[in-house]
């Protein structure tokens, strides 16, 4: 089999049920041979381990650990997912203190075990906030880490796909903006439906509000239908995400990257962006909308900032100021 890289690519919280789908997803992919499961529960990440050898990938070589030490050192793209999942009823923000302290850590360890690593993609929830944590904790520069956003996009790409009865890579540019929450910015203004502007496409308000609706809902449907948050449609992105960054396909959707801009007035946040990822990092340009839509983006971008005076409150980060004690790339 012909792998993309045979760099170590590290899968945290592997034990768990996005986790175990990205093992599979990234060796279903060809991204890498050499892949370290890791987790803080034994049986957990122990098990994935024995099914995905199990699998026998030709030329697979996977260990699985609980020890930070073993898994980070030499690791040169980290996808982490290791963190606790919403439960129904749950907002992704009630996440917020409990899985940035993981967060942290998990900075903590990147900074300690492999400052050399060349991309870390961050899912767990609130997943700006998360990875902002995490950016500040590692010392990476802000290109080498991106978040898991593309859900919000393309579960719209869906809800306009079904809503004129094309196939779903017909509908072009249904992208989401600013912040993973319910305070996500959806903008219709660049969509296309097999290459006609939406504006054209006879849409109602009201059946758009209802599609902005079910697409800002979409992670609390999958959680109703299914019982338990997404985990097969987060794996795939995700990893589609660190292949780009191994210098695979570009990958387009919205990510969550880090924004200190003082022209477009978004000034130190994570938040998704229109974004390529390939082999030198995550790049952002400028998103462009109609004023609702740059005001909803605005709303968005107040929304993450005050997610992280909260954990600058809880001194989880450090003030603003401060942040370049802990990373000089910032
Ligand atoms: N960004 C997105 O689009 C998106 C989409 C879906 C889910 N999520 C988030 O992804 C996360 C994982 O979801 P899941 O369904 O895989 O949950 P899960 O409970 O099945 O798996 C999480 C795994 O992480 C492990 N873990 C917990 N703390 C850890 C730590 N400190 N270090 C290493 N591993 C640790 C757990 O032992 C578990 O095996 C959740 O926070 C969820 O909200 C994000």
């Amino acid at each position: 089999m012909n792998y993309l890289t045979n760099e170590k690519l590290v899968i945290v919280g592997a034990g768990g049920m996005i986790g175990s789908n990205m093992v599979q997803t990234a060796l279903t992919l060809g991204l890498t041979p050499n892949i370290c499961l890791y987790d803080i529960y034994e049986p957990g990440v122990h098990g994935v381990f024995d099914e995905m050898e199990q699998c026998a990938f030709p030329g697979a070589n996977l260990s699985y650990t609980v020890d930070p030490a073993e898994a980070f050192t030499g690791a040169k793209y980290i996808i982490s997912s290791g963190g606790a999942p919403r439960k129904e009823g749950m907002t992704r923000e009630d996440l917020l203190k409990g899985n940035c302290k993981i967060a942290a850590d998990f900075g903590e360890n990147i900074k300690k075990y492999c400052p050399d690593v060349k991309h870390v993609v961050v899912i767990f929830n609130p997943a700006d906030v998360t990875a902002l944590t995490a950016l500040i904790h590692s010392g990476l520069k802000p290109n080498q880490l991106t978040s898991l956003a593309a859900l919000d996009s393309t579960r719209l790409q869906q809800a306009l796909a079904h809503e004129f009865g094309v196939q779903q890579d017909k509908v072009t540019g249904a992208h989401t903006y600013g912040g993973h929450g319910e305070q996500m910015a959806v903008f219709a203004s660049q969509v296309k439906v097999d290459g006609k502007p939406l504006s054209e496409m006879g849409l109602s308000a009201e059946r758009w509000e209802e599609i902005k609706h079910h697409t800002v809902q979409g992670g609390s449907n999958i959680i109703k239908l299914r019982g338990r948050s997404s985990f097969q449609s987060p794996a795939y992105n995700a990893v589609k995400m660190i292949e780009a960054a191994m210098g695979g396909e570009k990958f387009t959707l919205p990510a969550g990257c880090y924004v200190n801009d003082e022209k477009l007035g978004f000034k130190n946040v994570m938040m998704a962006m229109p974004t390529t990822i390939d082999a030198t990092g995550v790049h952002y340009s400028e998103p462009t909308g109609t004023p609702e839509e740059m005001a909803s983006l605005q709303a968005s971008y107040e929304h993450l900032c005050k997610m992280r005076e909260e954990i600058i409150s809880l001194d989880i980060v450090p003030a603003v100021a401060d942040w370049k004690k802990d990373n000089a790339n910032l």
